[in-house]
């Protein structure tokens, strides 16, 4: 039998075999410190909690409008305005299953055959997959390591041009956890001035995790005329320990977010209801546990970045958000432990798994091999421990 062609255009996920050596190993006994997780570590807030379990008593269990409950609209538009001081109406919003979902959406709806979309790296590893899913064609732009893996007005002046449909710019990203000032996106709006039919998609999953004071903000904030052009993609997975709710959302102009709503309304139908309660609290609830959240990244990214410094060989651009760090281990490629070689990110992280029961994502997955990416997600204890053993390892390179 014949599967579609798309299925082989697409790759499978870069984590799978990692993660299935760590369960192998874990079976076996062995302690792994699993510096590859995306998610906080933290819980869901517990007033969170208890809307989703009230949601549940009082019956709120049945389909709501395929779009996302009115409600949790309304909440989104508050929540938007109180952050980014932007004024939309409920039809500016999609509520979907996950901001991947959301975005994921969002590219079936603007995209057509051959359709180029611009995507910065690294990457976030489902950008390039999700737009060859909606028949579109990843332009992938590096970044150099120079400039803070930042997109700058040049590169995009020399790369960008008239088969490119849409941009993505993720800030803080995933995997650096560097972010925008409001200076270099205003750069960038000057630009994209010059392009009025093309897309900007926002994803600023990770606003909320921004450190030592920086001060965030996104490309309509700082240029509102690109407003109807610009699709923000954010959710409550991230900001408030809600990974597995699955739900996220879309804000954007009024034609978009129909045309992205019609795409959900045949496939997903609505979100989970009872996890579209439970958002609504954590948006417009109690915000101490997200400004807690950020605090604790801030002192384990400061942690991190001090043991990494201290590791010859290594270079990475300090990460001033979110809570991923993308060190470049180039420089022990050609090297060799015993019988195993090490010579790009995926044996990096077969090395790392086998000699020293640590578990990264090689940096081939976010388009970056010379790297590797850790999430400090995970408890002062195990980071210490998760960085001995990788500075043990990389030591043990000859
Ligand atoms: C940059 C980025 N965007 C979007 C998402 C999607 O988040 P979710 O679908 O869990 O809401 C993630 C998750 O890892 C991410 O890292």
């Amino acid at each position: 039998m014949k599967l579609a062609r798309r299925i082989s255009e697409v790759r499978p996920s870069a984590t799978l075999s990692i993660n299935a050596k760590a369960q192998e190993l874990r079976r076996r006994g062995v302690k792994i410190i699993n510096f590859a997780v995306g998610e906080p570590d933290f819980h869901t807030p517990v007033h969170v909690k208890q809307m989703a379990i009230q949601a549940v008593i009082r019956n709120q269990t049945r389909y709501t409008p395929a779009s996302g409950m009115q409600e949790l609209k309304e909440a989104v538009c508050r929540w938007v305005e109180s952050y980014y001081g932007l004024q939309y109406n409920t039809s500016n919003v999609l509520i979907s299953c996950g901001g991947k979902h959301a975005l994921y959406n969002v590219f079936q709806a603007i995209l057509d055959p051959g359709d180029e979309v611009f995507i910065p790296a690294p990457y976030w590893v489902s950008y390039p997959d999700m737009v060859v899913l909606a028949g579109g064609v990843p332009l992938i732009v590096s970044m150099s390591f120079e400039n803070n893996y930042k997109l700058t007005p040049e590169v995009l002046k020399s790369t960008i041009n008239q088969n490119t449909k849409a941009i993505i710019l993720n800030s803080p990203s995933n995997p650096t956890g560097v972010y925008y000032s409001e200076e270099e996106l205003k750069e960038l709006a000057e630009v994209l001035k010059g392009y009025p039919d093309l897309w900007i998609i926002s994803d600023d999953i990770y606003s909320h995790m921004l450190f030592n004071g920086a001060k965030w903000t996104n490309i309509v904030v700082v240029e509102p005329s690109f407003r109807d052009r610009t699709v923000i993609i954010h959710g409550v997975s991230k900001s408030y320990a809600m990974t597995g709710w699955r739900i996220g959302f879309a804000v954007g102009s009024e034609e978009l977010i129909k045309a992205a709503s019609k795409i959900q309304s045949q496939s997903t139908s609505n979100p989970c209801s009872i996890a579209q309660w439970a958002s609504l609290a954590a948006l417009m609830g109690d915000q101490s546990d997200v400004d807690r959240m950020a605090k604790s990244f801030e002192s384990r990214c400061a942690y991190v970045t001090h043991r990494l410094r201290s590791i010859p060989g290594i270079r990475f651009v300090e990460p001033q958000g979110a809570f991923y760090i993308f060190p470049d281990v180039s420089a022990f490629y050609g090297k060799s432990y015993g019988h195993k070689v090490v010579n790009d990110s995926l044996s990096m992280a077969d090395y790392l798994m086998d000699e020293a029961h640590i578990a990264v994502v090689p940096g081939i997955a976010f388009g970056d091999d010379r790297c590797i990416r850790l999430s400090y997600a995970l408890s002062m204890k195990d980071l210490e421990e998760g960085c001995n053993r990788l500075e043990s390892a990389l030591r043990a390179l000859k």
